[in-house]
This record gives structure tokens, C-alpha cells and sequence, in this order.
């Protein structure tokens, strides 16, 4: 009987897991020594470390879209040249502002009438869906009972507030006791003595009780127009009028939006007119309001509400691309 080999094939003064791990030590001439050495718990680590990482991201960007976003109101400030103004007349500020949805006299709303109160603005335009909710009057009236413009607080109804039924004589009569004008089909001469200007307002064109030749019906055709409404599809109706400035919301500028996709949904005859300036027919300018409340989802994001303050100037632009740019928000 010859001598036995020394046994080369399996762990010896040691074991291996099926998972290769060598526990104990192995001889240094043996295989074991380079069997690859595996450490499933720093895997594990890694895993729970990006598990984290999303939970923690996603509960930022929901605290963002649910809490922060909503609340942070941005002011944005404009210049915008109206030719039909005196050359030489002072600039007229106007407070822009629209879809309010108005539930209670809230955070937003406070910070709103802080800001306003702050910019003081010369008039205040606000292009409809004011409330949310039929209980929402009395926190409408308070809101509007606390802005200020020496030449008036002129608001539209928009599809929420019908849809809502407090577009009717109770919802008229607590916007005339804040002090606030409602222009339903409507027109009315600021009290600036250095210019003839109006704002004309109408009814809300999404339900179809717009009628704009009734708005435009006491505004003379020499005088400034600003015309007031709900939604930018109003556009397509003013080729025949003599209107300067066009202000109208009901975008809300998608209140979802994603960097690259931007919004996510825009409401019906609004695709393009997302928020900001844009030309209109007649050479009329129309400015689009971002908003200031949220409609369906209580949420913003990358989309914060925004009050838009814009310097009317009087003249011709010095250049139209110039003017364009200027008047870019
Ligand atoms: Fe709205």
C-alpha cells in the first residue's frame, strides 16, 4: 500500500459556503485561495441605501408639489408697450392674477394680498374660476375685501365658478361688497384722467355665455381696451374689435409640469397658450396668467402660482423683437 496524497480537493481546516465564502483558513496553494470572495452584506447595503434614496426623494418631491410649491407664490414683472398710450403718459402697473379657487382665507391667500399690498400696482385684473366650491363665497369676499388699486379690482367669472353656481346674483353681490367689480359682458372706464382707457370683461367662453360685442359695446374705438377673460381661446374672437391688451388664465400652465416634457395636461383650446405673452389677432398682446390656485389635484409642481406685474409704457416699441422679449415672462 503506497503512501495516501495529501487531498487537494475540497476545503481542508476550513469550510466554503455555497455562496463561496471561505470561512477558517485555507492552505495558500490550494483553489480555495482564489475563489472570488463575495460580501452580500455590503450588497444588502447598497440595496437598503437605495431604497432609501427614493423614499426619500420621492417624500421631498410630493412635500414639495403638496405643501411648498402651492404656497410659493413667485412675482414675476413685465414691460409692455402699448402704442395706443400718450408717448409721454406716466406707466400704469397692472396686477394680473387669475384662477384663485378660493377655498379659505388660507396661507396662499394671505401671502397673496401681502404681495399685492406690497407691489401696489395701479389696477388689479383677475381672469375668473375664483372660488372652489359653492361654500367658498364668504372666503372670496375677504380675499377680494383685502386688495388695493387706486383704479379698481375688476374680476370675470370663469368655468368653475358656474360650475360651481356661485356665478349668479349672490356671487355678484359679494364682489361688489368687497369693493371689486365684476365685468360679466361688461365695460367700464378707469378713473385715470391722463388716458382714455377701459377694461371690458365677459362672461366665461368655456361654458359659452361669453358675448363679447356686448362687453365692447361702451368702448369707443379711439380709447385703450383691456379685455378681460377666462381663457385664451377668447383670442379667436377679437379680430374684429379694437383691443390693446388681452389678460386671461385658466392654464394654471399645466400645474404639473415635467423639466423637458413640460406640462403634463393643458386645458381644452389652450395647448400653446401655456402662460406668458403672445400676439394676438388685431396686433392686440395677450398675456397668459400661470394662476394662483389649483383645480382637480391639490398640487404644483415646477409650476409654483405667480402674481404678474406689468408696466403698461406708453409708445410704439423700439422694436417689435425687443418688445417681444421685454414682455416675456
Ligand atoms: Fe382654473
Amino acid at each position: 500500500m503506497g503512501a495516501v496524497p495529501p487531498f487537494r480537493g475540497g476545503p481542508r481546516g476550513g469550510r466554503v459556503s455555497i455562496l463561496g465564502r471561505v470561512s477558517g483558513p485555507a492552505p495558500a496553494s490550494s483553489p480555495e485561495a482564489h475563489v472570488p470572495v463575495e460580501h452580500p452584506g455590503a450588497f444588502r447595503g447598497l440595496q437598503r441605501a437605495v431604497r432609501l434614496t427614493f423614499l426619500l426623494t420621492g417624500a421631498v418631491l410630493l412635500v414639495d408639489a403638496t405643501v411648498v410649491e402651492p404656497n410659493w407664490i413667485l412675482v414675476g414683472r413685465s414691460i409692455e408697450h402699448v402704442p395706443a398710450l400718450p408717448p409721454r403718459s406716466r406707466d400704469l402697473v397692472v396686477a394680473h392674477l387669475s384662477d384663485l379657487h378660493v377655498a379659505r382665507l388660507g396661507f396662499r391667500e394671505k401671502r397673496a394680498i401681502t404681495l399685492l399690498r406690497e407691489a401696489r400696482p395701479d389696477i388689479i385684473l383677475i381672469s375668473g374660476d375664483l372660488v372652489r366650491g359653492p361654500a367658498s363665497v364668504p372666503a372670496l369676499e375677504n380675499f377680494l375685501r383685502g386688495l388695493r388699486a387706486p383704479y379698481g379690482v375688476y374680476v370675470v367669472w370663469g368655468n368653475h365658478d358656474h360650475a360651481d353656481g356661485i356665478a349668479d346674483e349672490e356671487g355678484a353681490r359679494a364682489v361688489r361688497r368687497a369693493g371689486a367689480v365684476l365685468l360679466n359682458n361688461a365695460s367700464v372706464r378707469i378713473g385715470d384722467p391722463a388716458r382714455r382707457m377701459h377694461v371690458a370683461g365677459v362672461d366665461d367662453p368655456v361654458s359659452g355665455n361669453d358675448n363679447l360685442r356686448q362687453a365692447m359695446r361702451g368702448v369707443p374705438r379711439r380709447d385703450v381696451c383691456l379685455l378681460l377673460a377666462h381663457t385664451p381661446a377668447i383670442a379667436r374672437d377679437i379680430g374684429n374689435w379694437d383691443i390693446d391688451l388681452l389678460f386671461v388664465g385658466n392654464t394654471h400652465a399645466g400645474q404639473v409640469r415635467l423639466p423637458l416634457l413640460g406640462a403634463l395636461y393643458l386645458a381644452w383650446g389652450t395647448r400653446g397658450f401655456a402662460e406668458g405673452w403672445f400676439d394676438a389677432p388685431g396686433g392686440a398682446r395677450m398675456h397668459v396668467s400661470r394662476g394662483l390656485g389649483w383645480s382637480w389635484l391639490p398640487v404644483r409642481f415646477f409650476c409654483p402660482p405667480r402674481i404678474d406685474l406689468i408696466t403698461l409704457r406708453g409708445g410704439p416699441a423700439p422694436r417689435r423683437g425687443a418688445a417681444s422679449v421685454l414682455g416675456r415672462t
